[in-house]
């Protein structure tokens, strides 16, 4: 039995004050739960939602880390000194990062390994797009930006996938739970393919327009094991109720 999991990508959202009264609200509203839970604040805000944190079982995570370890080059952020921040956790390829910063799978690849080697567990993304589902596309896109990432791993340990279909972000058109469930036991069989040992045991998020009022049902699928969200985990009520639903 996998424990759900359900993290928060704030993307570039937050500041100050808006980061304190979100995450004490969360925190005081988050009753009944079984899921872990990650917050993964813009980087920038690691130190200051880690104390807002505190002791509390929410852990910390970043949404992007470098394929390189340190030195000079401007503007990076290395796996370990997210670390070193408290993250436990790091987004990996996220589709907006594929779009706006070109992540080929080789640097994706790196990234996965850097991170793990600095005792994170990288979340990695994939997902279609529109116009690659309605060209019936959208398993062979997914499995090779699947297989591409993977390819410095020999195995699944210390990892989790995060499937969200592009079409799906922040457009408030969630798949269905027959979609999702679809694509997350494709997912499974082409990990169960690459390491059959470890496979079963890996969380495989949904993401994309995740709501208070469409958890639920997401979550009642064999295959869909926690979420990650966006725009909703921006409001305490909402997320409080997504982490619940798991
Ligand atoms: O990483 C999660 C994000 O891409 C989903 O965004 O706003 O559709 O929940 P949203």
């Amino acid at each position: 039995m996998r424990q759900p999991l359900v993290i928060a990508n704030w993307k570039m959202h937050g500041k100050g004050a808006f980061n304190q009264a979100l995450v004490s609200d969360f925190l005081a509203l988050l009753k009944e739960y079984r899921a872990a839970c990650v917050l993964c604040p813009p980087t920038v805000y690691l130190g200051q939602v880690a104390q807002l944190l505190g002791s509390r079982d929410v852990m910390l995570g970043a949404q992007d880390c470098s394929h390189i370890d340190e030195g000079a080059y401007t503007g990076e952020v290395s796996a370990e000194m997210l670390r070193d921040c408290g993250c436990e956790w790091v987004i990996v390829g996220h589709s907006e990062r594929r779009q706006y910063h070109q992540e080929s799978d080789a640097l994706l690849a790196a990234k996965l390994t850097r991170a793990q080697r600095a005792g994170l567990t990288p979340v990695l993304c994939v997902g279609e797009t529109q116009e690659q589902r309605e060209a019936g596309a959208a398993e062979h896109v997914v499995k090779a930006q699947l297989l591409g990432a993977l390819s410095d791993l020999s195995d699944l340990k210390g990892l989790a996938i995060a499937y969200e279909p592009v079409w799906a972000i922040g457009t408030g058109l969630t798949a269905t739970p027959e979609q999702a469930q679809d694509m997350h036991a494709f997912i499974r069989s082409v990990l169960r393919e690459f390491d059959a040992a470890n496979a079963d045991a890996l969380r495989i998020l949904y993401g994309g327009s995740v709501k208070a009022g469409n958890a639920a049902e997401l979550f009642a699928q064999t295959d869909i094991d926690g979420a990650l969200v966006g725009g909703a985990s921006l409001d305490a009520e909402a997320f409080a109720a997504i982490v619940s639903a798991a």
